[in-house]
């Protein structure tokens, strides 16, 4: 593998996962394309053969996380706000949408940021897709589903959501992100396809304070020795995809026929407390840290776990990375 792989192991898992789904020569725009999930959408692209031109305002993302693929010659790296028009004045054949803040904690500091990007910055994606005949890739989020009431979630489950709550800046985006691509798959007959991602964990995902994430943030606590901050009682549950899982799940999604108009869950249906999930990393790092205990976020659901029959059928997807083996190695990074 080149050097273009950060890392080998986890890069060939998600190319095994892709051997019949063909990128040769596609050309892809990547919005959010530097950040987690983009960034690895990237470097996969780039293995499969496509042309990738990486679209992000590094608002969430960082420039490191595609520094290694500056010098590949079928990538291009764009500094660029998606809620603003842009046009790649390249045919593309395929535009991943994936730009937009996703963090708990933004969506109190960045609630506007949060709403242009998945409405305008969607808007903006489609109307390129539209312009070169390009299929479009949106990423929503089982937040959509709010304080959702059945479980494992379907697609067809419509949701329960307080649009007036802090997380509704989020939400109630990509809800909206969701009814744009659905316009233009009826109106304009767009190729668009949405997935519904469920909490994703891996390398290159920030674990600074700020950005809130569960994983990189009980890790970075663990490994400090600091007390491991737990919101509400710990007995929430949340169901944890590995990243090479997720991308697989995407890349198949976005490459495959016949899927049109198509919403998918992608993620892992193995539940777990974020108690059970702070004693795991805990024990892990070898760390002496504590619990504390703080109040619960605003609308922050209790139970998330997707139902995956879909994606399984569909997408002959099924998650290979459990939390045993994936949390080693999402701790391996932030020991180097
Ligand atoms: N990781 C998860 O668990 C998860 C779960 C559900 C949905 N998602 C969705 O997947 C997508 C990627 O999430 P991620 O985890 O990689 O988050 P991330 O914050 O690491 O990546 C988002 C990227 O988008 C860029 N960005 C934000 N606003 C932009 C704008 N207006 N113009 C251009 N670039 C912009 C950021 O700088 C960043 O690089 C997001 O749309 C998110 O809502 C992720």
């Amino acid at each position: 593998m080149s050097d273009h792989n950060s890392n080998s192991e986890d890069m060939k898992r998600i190319l095994a996962g892709l051997q019949d789904v063909d990128y040769q020569d596609k050309t892809v725009l990547v919005t959010g394309g530097s950040g987690f999930l983009g960034s690895w959408m990237c470097e996969t692209l780039l293995n499969k053969g496509a042309h990738v031109i990486c679209l992000d305002n590094y608002a969430s993302g960082r420039p490191e996380n595609t520094d290694h693929l500056l010098d590949h010659p079928c990538f291009t790296r764009i500094e660029h706000d998606i809620s603003k028009p842009f046009d790649p004045e390249r045919k593309l054949d395929l535009v991943c949408h994936l730009a937009s803040r996703a963090g708990p904690l933004e969506f109190e500091h960045y609630p506007i940021q949060i709403l242009k990007s998945n409405t305008l910055g969607t808007m903006h994606a489609l109307g390129i897709a539209k312009k070169y005949n390009a299929r479009l890739l949106f990423t929503s989020t089982s937040e959509i589903y709010g304080e959702a009431e059945v479980f494992p979630t379907p697609e067809t489950y419509r949701g329960n959501v307080n649009t007036l709550g802090i997380r509704g800046c989020y939400d109630e985006a990509k809800r909206a992100g969701e009814a744009y691509c659905m316009a233009y798959h009826r109106q304009h007959g767009l190729d668009v396809r949405i997935v519904r991602i469920f909490n994703t964990y891996g390398p290159r995902m920030r674990s600074d304070g700020h950005y809130g994430r569960v994983i990189p943030r009980f890790i970075d606590q663990a490994m400090q020795n600091q007390p491991i901050t737990i919101f509400g009682d710990g007995t929430q549950t949340r169901s944890f995809c590995y990243v090479t899982d997720q991308i697989t799940g995407l890349l198949r999604l976005a490459g495959l026929p016949g899927l049109a108009g198509e919403v998918v869950n992608i993620g892992n249906p193995v539940e777990w407390t974020i108690l059970e999930l702070a004693k795991k990393i805990i024990q892990l790092v070898h760390s002496s840290s504590t619990l504390s205990y703080g109040p619960l976020q605003q609308d922050d659901p209790m139970r998330r776990l997707p139902n995956i029959d879909k994606a399984r059928k569909v997408l002959g997807f099924e998650p290979q990375v459990g939390l045993d083996e994936g949390l080693p190695r999402m701790t391996e990074e932030f020991l180097i």
